[in-house]
């Protein structure tokens, strides 16, 4: 034979169709398929195969036999295995959600809307006020990249060595694969001052929608009555625009909570009420999403 194994070369009937397969099995045992006497229609007449080849041809058989026979153990464990495990499927799932989260993000990095922490008052924090402002950026962070619509997010005045920078790394892991921006500078020199909105409590504007043209100015302050109005002087110093959120016009005070009243959130409680107002662009809902119980506001609907 002049070579080859293949079809249609007078191969014996049994062999027919397994020619290929027998072909590699020939090569698997380093026997070189045109060594090997195939029988009839062969040169030289009825030649059978070796006794060697045969012996070889049925072991390769033997082998590739267990082969798949192994194979279909191995997909019927692996598929009991997410019959009991439903786990597997919820990392693949994980997975997924990941990368879109990921693909949002960076779809707000380019198209808005924007969202900016303002670190440059830490002075006028205590070392536990830092580390639970550092916890509060953990929480907005995750909560934004959960969001079907999130914001792309800044820090700045954001030093290196600082205690915020290495509370931040301390309390938030993976903090140094946050998808945001992160910067020394103040967002006076990022952004034209006209796209600068600075949300503080003490502001006498209604937030009244969010347009993705501007940037959003959060203070990185974690303090309740302390340092009232400091961002709005600063604000006000800077000749910026500020706004508080609409929580008076949309809720009442409720009469049961031991008569305290504030109007005034953890950045992570005004991020929940921003990040629903965008999705939903209900202030109702918005207001529920962030203002908690303790705040002693609640819609009108709920007070009985
Ligand atoms: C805990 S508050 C700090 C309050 C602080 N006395 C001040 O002068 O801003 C943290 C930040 O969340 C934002 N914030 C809290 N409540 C707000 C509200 N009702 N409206 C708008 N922004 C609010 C402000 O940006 C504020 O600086």
């Amino acid at each position: 034979m002049a070579g080859g194994c293949g079809a249609g070369g007078g191969l014996p009937a049994e062999l027919d169709g397994e020619a290929d397969v027998f072909c590699e099995a020939l090569r698997l045992l380093r026997i070189e398929p045109s060594a090997v006497s195939l029988g009839a229609g062969q040169e030289g007449g009825e030649a059978p195969c070796s006794r060697n080849v045969l012996r070889k041809r049925r072991r390769w058989e033997r082998v590739l036999a267990a082969r798949r026979r192994k194979r279909t153990q191995e997909r019927e464990r692996s598929r009991a295995r997410r019959a009991e495990n439903p786990g597997t499927a919820i990392r693949n799932g994980g997975r997924a959600l990941a990368s879109l989260a990921k693909e949002r993000l960076l779809q707000a990095r380019d198209s808005g809307p924007r969202l900016c922490i303002d670190l440059g008052m830490a002075a006028h924090m205590t070392e536990k006020e830092t580390s639970r402002l550092a916890s509060q950026i953990r929480r907005l962070y995750g909560a934004n990249r959960r969001a079907e619509k999130p914001f792309w997010l800044y820090l700045t005045e954001f030093a290196e060595g600082s205690l915020i920078y290495r509370e931040c790394l301390r309390m938030n892991d993976g903090f140094c694969n946050y998808l945001m921006d992160t910067t020394q500078e103040s967002y006076l020199d990022l952004f034209p001052l006209d796209a600068v909105v600075y949300l503080t409590p003490d502001s006498e504007n209604v937030l009244e929608d969010i347009d993705a043209n501007k940037v959003y100015i959060l203070g990185g302050l974690v303090d309740e009555s302390i340092h009232k109005k400091l961002t709005l002087q600063r604000a006000q110093e800077q000749a910026l625009q500020t706004a508080r959120l609409p929580i008076r016009e949309y809720m009442v005070k409720s009469t049961s909570s031991r008569n305290y009243h504030s109007e005034t959130l953890a950045i992570n409680q005004v991020f929940d009420v921003l990040s629903t107002y965008y999705t939903t662009r209900s202030w109702p809902a918005a207001l529920t999403a962030g203002v908690s119980a303790g705040k002693g506001y609640v819609l009108p609907d709920a007070v009985k």
